[in-house]
Formats: structure tokens, C-alpha cells, sequence
């Protein structure tokens, strides 16, 4: 990871998907944001590319409307500006190559001419998955994928790349036959999430957490990314995903990756990313009768929690919970669906590190509240000295990542309650990011959107780590294929999820830690 460059490459960003909703919410914002922070160099333009048809004049416009309502109150005139004399458009069939990439062609020509840009392109997928092949052969079919000249050609995917480990290794086949591997950046929005990149820092930047980072010191880790809303407007993806594709092979594998990976043996893309596929290739396969007995779906029935406008923050805030629909009701899902909107796993890592060390994740919609975050247990004192304090009460050490809302770090443990009678109450040493470092207007897309542009890739994921990821989980999408959940809806909306989730822990003697109010010297 680069820690040097300030300023990007000079280069033009095509966007495929332009008028799309990850256009306006993200895309634009962030390079937005990375031009008001001086991280943009002039020789830079954006080429929208869309299905209708447009002038660039219109579609400026429309960049204008959303920048103002997503940049938030931070957009300026200045950078308006700046953002208009260097967006243009072109839209057209996705299937037709001969108009729409000659368009794209000669179009990019120009812009690049008039705007004394050298010809490095990098082309963002914000379009379904099915047309990334597509796509991408027809813009090396046109002359504008091949790197040479010293120019380059960089492209970058987003989520779901495959719906299972078949489909995975099919895309990544025909993307490599036309790409090189290192052209290709498999975008994953967490690892764009200041905590998220943290993790390494803090592990690998200090010298006092990785000696007890390991099964010695560790009793187990638990990781969750729990949301409050349900499927929202998107039920006709969702119904055929789930919440097991929808989140554990990228988003929460990135976060097992980075908590249990060997120190890299340097920052370089490929030497972290050899470390997290060793991770992933180090989950214990589950058997049959593991995906039955140590994996656990949910979906949710109707219950209180916040209900969906199409301006809702997503906030952990309280808001007044009212009455929403079950997922059975909502719009564009099957009324008898089977598809799961929440999933639990109790995964072993096959490793000297980790052996013994049950990683526990968890992910669902319409939870009790929105957060996510990593919490590493150690183990409990030997034995007791404080004999007055019942040995239950005393609670283990546990380092909490936390990555959502709210970012930041705590240390729980135990002190001497003030008094002349020794008694141990649970104290926590909180790190808040925004207390240390002040508020920063982000959208996470702006970090990796920002490495593409340099040519860094440690924050994308590669072929092998996707192909790993879906390796270990496709085993309990077949067997929940095979044998369809009986008891559907079995959490209630605004819950922690289905009771078998909490049995998965306390059939070990353990419990998750949900995020609820603390009790901070809890034996008085
Ligand atoms: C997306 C999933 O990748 O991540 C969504 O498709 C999910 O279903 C979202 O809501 C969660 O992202 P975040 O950043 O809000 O935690």
C-alpha cells in the first residue's frame, strides 16, 4: 500500500453503469471528495457510458443534481466546476459493438487530445455481473484493453462475481483470457472502510497485541455484520442470493482474512493477498453433516424495527420502531421464498495459529441494530484470586474492532472497584476514530477508487482469493439447496436472529456479544 503517492495517475475513468444508483451515491462523491482533498490531478476526465441515449451536456447536469445531494453539504461551486469540464457521455447497446464501442473509441480520443491526457483508462463495472465478460471482450476487441505504449488499461469489477464456485472460476476463465490478472481489480466495499484497513495496521504497526494474537491467548473470535433494515428495494436480487452469498464469501471473509492472516512480509498487493488466500484455503471444509450442525440460517417474519423510506439512513441510531413486513412481503420476493436473510458459521482454521480457535460469523437483515464489528475473546485468568468475586461475574478480556456505525477499537477488562473491599468490576478503554481524527465526509469508495488509479491492488481481491472464498462456503449453499429450511420465517424483524444461532455459541459455553448497552462495574 502506497503511503507516497499523493496525487493520482493521469487518466480517464469509464464508467459502464453511469446512470446508475452506485454512479451517484458513490462513484461521483468520492472522486469528488478525493479532488477536494488535492488527491486528483487535473489530467483527469470521466466518461459515463449508459444505455440511453444522452448528450453530455444532460448528463452533466444530472452529475450536478446528485453531486449536490450526495456529496453532501461539502459541495462546492469550485469543484462542481471542476467536475463539469471533465465529464462527458456516451450511451448505447452494451451488446453492440460496432456503434457503441467505436463511439467509446473515438470519444475517448478526443477527451484524452483535448484534455493533453495520456491514454490510461480505467473502465468501472457498475453493471450486473452477467455482462462483465461481455463487456470486457468488447473493449479488447476495439483496441481499448491492451496495454502498450506505456500506457495502462485497468478494470474494475463489482460484487457478486459468481453466485457459487463454478460460476467464480467461469468468470475469472474468460476474464483471463482476454486481461492479465494484474488488470483486474475485484472490488469489495469493506475493505474501502477505515477499520477495516486499521486492522492491519494495528495488528502489524504495534508490537504488543500479535504476541498473544494466536490460540495460546485466544479462546475465540466472533465476527458480525448486522443491519438493521430488511431487502429494501432490492428483493428480486436478494430472493435468488441470499444473505449467505450476499455477505460471507467477500465482506465478512475479508474481515476473517485480516484478523487471522500471518504477518505479510511486506505491503506489497501480492505478498498481503498471499497471506489472506492461505487463510481461506485454511477454513476447515464442511461435511454435510458440518453445513447441518454448524451452520445456521434464518429469515425474518414481521416484527418492529425501522421501516424503509427511500431516503433511510442507515444509522444505529433509534429511531420509532414501527411495524414492518415480514420478508415473505416484501416487494419482488416469492411469498413461500426459502432464501435465508441471515447466516451464522462456526469455521475452523486449519492452521498452527488458529487450531482450536472457532471463528464464529454472523450476518443478517432486520436485526436489532446496525453494527458490525470484530471481537476477539482471550482466554479467562487461570484461576481466582479474587475470591470474593464470583467467578461468573468476572467476564473475559476481549478486544472489540468495531466497524460500524461507529469506528473504532476498545479494550474490555477488569478493575479494582474503589473501595476498602477488593471487587473486580469490567472496565472498557475506548478508541473512537472520529474523537482522534474528526469527522471525515467518506463514502469508502474513495481509498480504493484512489489505488486503482495508482496501480495498487492490495485492497482488491484476486482470482484465487474468490475462487477460495466460494470454495468454502458452496459445501452449505448445496446442502441448504438440497434440503429447504422447514421452519421459515424463525427470527422475528428487529431481533438478534433465530434462536439455533445463539445455540451454535452456547453449545460450546459461549455467548455473542450483542450490542447493547454496557454494563460497566457490573458487581456492585
Ligand atoms: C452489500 C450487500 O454488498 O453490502 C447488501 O449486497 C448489504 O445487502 C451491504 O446491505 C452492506 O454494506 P454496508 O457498507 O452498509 O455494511
Amino acid at each position: 500500500m502506497s503511503d507516497t503517492q499523493k496525487t493520482a495517475d493521469p487518466c480517464v475513468m469509464v464508467i459502464f453503469g453511469a446512470t446508475g444508483d452506485l454512479t451517484k451515491r458513490k462513484l461521483f462523491p468520492a472522486i469528488y471528495n478525493l479532488a477536494k482533498d488535492g488527491h486528483m490531478p487535473d489530467k483527469f476526465a470521466i466518461v459515463g457510458v449508459g444505455r440511453q441515449e444522452m448528450l453530455s451536456d444532460e448528463f452533466r447536469d444530472q452529475m450536478i443534481e446528485n453531486l449536490k445531494e450526495f456529496a453532501g453539504a461539502e459541495a462546492d461551486e469550485k469543484h462542481i466546476q471542476w467536475f463539469c469540464e471533465r465529464t462527458y457521455y456516451t450511451g448505447g447497446d452494451f451488446n453492440d459493438d460496432k456503434k457503441l464501442f467505436a463511439d467509446l473509441k473515438d470519444m475517448l480520443r478526443d477527451v484524452c487530445e483535448a484534455n493533453d491526457i495520456p491514454e490510461n483508462y480505467f473502465y468501472y463495472m457498475a453493471i450486473p455481473p452477467d455482462l462483465f465478460a461481455n463487456v470486457a471482450q468488447k473493449i479488447v476487441k476495439n483496441g481499448l484493453g491492451k496495454e502498450e505504449g506505456g500506457h495502462w488499461r485497468r478494470f474494475i469489477f463489482e460484487k457478486p462475481f459468481g453466485h457459487d464456485l463454478e460460476s467464480a472460476k467461469k468468470l475469472n476463465a474468460d476474464l483471463l483470457k482476454v486481461l492479465n490478472e494484474n488488470q483486474i481489480y475485484r472490488i469489495d466495499h469493506y475493505l474501502g472502510k477505515e477499520t477495516v484497513q486499521n486492522l492491519l495496521v494495528f495488528r502489524f504497526g504495534n508490537s504488543i497485541f500479535e504476541p498473544i494474537w494466536n490460540r495460546n491467548f485466544v479462546d475465540h473470535v466472533q465476527i458480525t455484520v448486522a443491519e438493521k433494515l430488511g431487502v429494501e428495494q432490492r428483493g428480486g436480487y436478494y430472493d435468488s442470493a441470499g444473505a449467505l452469498r450476499d455477505m460471507i464469501p467477500n465482506h465478512i471473509f475479508q474481515l476473517v482474512t485480516l484478523t487471522a492472516m500471518e504477518p505479510p512480509v511486506s505491503f506489497d498487493p501480492d505478498s498481503v493477498r498471499d497471506e489472506q488466500v492461505k487463510i481461506l484455503q485454511a477454513i476447515q471444509p464442511f461435511s454435510p453433516e458440518d453445513a447441518l450442525h454448524n451452520a445456521v440460517r434464518g429469515q425474518y417474519g414481521s416484527g418492529k424495527s425501522e421501516a424503509f423510506t427511500p431516503s433511510s439512513k442507515k444509522t444505529s441510531k433509534a429511531v420509532t420502531p414501527t411495524e414492518v413486513p415480514a420478508y415473505r412481503d416484501e416487494e419482488k420476493v416469492s411469498r413461500d421464498s426459502n432464501t435465508e436473510t441471515f447466516a451464522a458459521l462456526k469455521l475452523s482454521i486449519d492452521n498452527w495459529r488458529w487450531a482450536d480457535v472457532p471463528f464464529y460469523v454472523r450476518t443478517g437483515k432486520r436485526m436489532a441494530t446496525r453494527n458490525s464489528s470484530i471481537v476477539i475473546w482471550f482466554k479467562k485468568a487461570p484461576f481466582m484470586l479474587f475470591r470474593d468475586t464470583p467467578v461468573e461475574r468476572l467476564r473475559s478480556n476481549r478486544i472489540e474492532i468495531h466497524i460500524q456505525p461507529d469506528e473504532g477499537i476498545t479494550l474490555h477488562f477488569g478493575a479494582k472497584i474503589p473501595g476498602p473491599i477488593v471487587k473486580m468490576g469490567a472496565v472498557d478503554m475506548d478508541f473512537d476514530y472520529v474523537d482522534h481524527f474528526g469527522k471525515q465526509v467518506t463514502t469508502g469508495y474513495e481509498r480504493l477508487l484512489f489505488d486503482c488509479m495508482i496501480g495498487d491492488a492490495t485492497l482488491f481481491q484476486r482470482a484465487d482469493m474468490v475462487e477460495a472464498s466460494w470454495k468454502a462456503v458452496t459445501p452449505i449453499l448445496d446442502v441448504w439447496h438440497a434440503i429447504p429450511a422447514r421452519d421459515f420465517p424463525n427470527y422475528e424483524a428487529g431481533s438478534w436472529g433465530p434462536k439455533e444461532a445463539d445455540d451454535l455459541l452456547e453449545r460450546d459455553g459461549r455467548k455473542w456479544k450483542n450490542e447493547e448497552p454496557e454494563v460497566r462495574a457490573d458487581n456492585k
